[in-house]
């Protein structure tokens, strides 16, 4: 398939960005930018066929500088909560920028979101490639670290997100697309009534800033339990701040887990996420304040939308029982989600 490119607008640095439109032949079409490799659209047909878009974002690359709520783009060097900004590695101590109360988050004040990325147009493999070379010490992470991210479009209207870093110097790495969803597509202001099934057994519980306590709790008998299917709403507000959790897998490594499914009733749109990342973070748009308003004029108000990020644990490098996220000169990281798109005809209530 074709891939259409237009300009999307200059970075104040006065870096031209494009903005790039991948579709299939089953109705998906998707808008990213290079700018911070942000998924800015996705356009997937609703239970009658008609199509409409079940991201947050924006039309301008000026809306996205700066993107507080980090819609739709790539975050790193390190996805998610580092404590205190700080961790040691091979006996060295290296600090980060505290950028989230005491904490590091999503790579820092300048993190991969906010970096023009090298784009190249793969057309036989309906996809696009991104790159971006995070220089030594960026941000204080160690090493030099190329990073590619591909996103294609399958024919079962999968977007398909692979990741691949290669270092020279030991260094954390933990990358995700933090795409807020909203698969009314403009029908419903609040996600509380899509339909969640979330295939987790524990979850990682934190302290009062959001960093892991090392524990991996079982979710039976709790509000994180969301194994059968359930409204986001339904437990909701008994989440203190709402869902800002990560779920924890459990598939053998390298392996795709089928993460999570979610059904939106008014459209019969259906998502499900796959993953080989050990870890799921569903957050539920609680820090979201009205403050922005994106596409089609829509007010983003608390839990608009919805994240399912998939990666690795906070605070990994300071959690030595947590699966390792430190990627060393010769190995190459490599992770793959795929959000797939489908629907399904609405039940009748007996
Ligand atoms: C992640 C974090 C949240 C919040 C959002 C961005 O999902 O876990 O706490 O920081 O990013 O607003």
């Amino acid at each position: 398939m074709t891939i259409q490119k237009s300009a999307f607008g200059t970075t104040p640095d006065g870096v031209e960005t494009s903005l790039y439109t991948l579709q299939n032949r089953h109705g998906l079409r998707v808008k990213i930018t290079n700018y911070g490799a942000i998924v800015t659209s996705i356009l997937t047909p609703d239970v009658q066929g008609k199509p409409g878009d079940v991201v947050l974002g924006f039309e301008r690359l000026a809306d996205y500088i700066p993107n507080g709520p980090y819609l739709g783009a790539v975050v790193g060097r390190y996805g998610n909560r580092i404590a205190h900004g700080r961790f040691t590695l091979d006996g060295q101590e290296y600090r980060l920028a505290t950028n989230n109360g005491p904490n590091h988050l999503h790579g820092g004040n300048e993190g991969f979101n906010t970096k023009v990325w090298q784009a190249e147009e793969l057309p036989e493999e309906n996809a696009l490639k991104l790159s971006y070379r995070s220089p030594d010490g960026e941000e204080g992470y160690p090493g030099n670290l190329e990073v590619t991210v591909v996103y294609a479009l399958t024919d079962d209207n999968g977007l398909e997100i692979d990741y691949t870093a290669t270092t020279d110097k030991a260094t954390p790495v933990n990358l995700t697309n933090h795409s807020y969803f909203n698969l009314s597509a403009g029908k419903a202001d609040s996600i509380r009534d899509h339909v969640i099934q979330l295939n987790a057994t524990r979850y990682v519980p934190v302290d009062d800033s959001s960093i892991p306590t090392g524990e991996l709790a079982d979710v039976a008998g709790t509000v994180m339990d969301l194994r059968q299917p359930q409204r986001i709403g339904q437990n909701l507000d008994q989440v203190p701040g709402g869902y800002d959790h990560t779920y924890v897998l459990g598939q053998q490594p390298g392996q795709m887990a089928r993460a999570a499914e979610v059904y939106e009733p008014l459209s019969g749109r259906v998502l499900e996420v796959f993953t080989t990342q050990p870890g799921v973070q569903f957050y539920t748009g609680n820090f979201l304040d009205g403050s922005l308003t994106g596409k089609h004029g829509h007010t983003y108000t608390k839990h608009y939308g919805f994240c399912l990020e998939t990666q690795h644990f906070p605070d990994s490098p300071n959690q030595p029982n947590f699966p390792s996220t430190i990627l060393r000169p010769g190995q190459t990281y490599r992770q793959r989600t795929i959000y797939r798109f489908s629907t399904r005809a609405p039940q009748h209530e007996a």
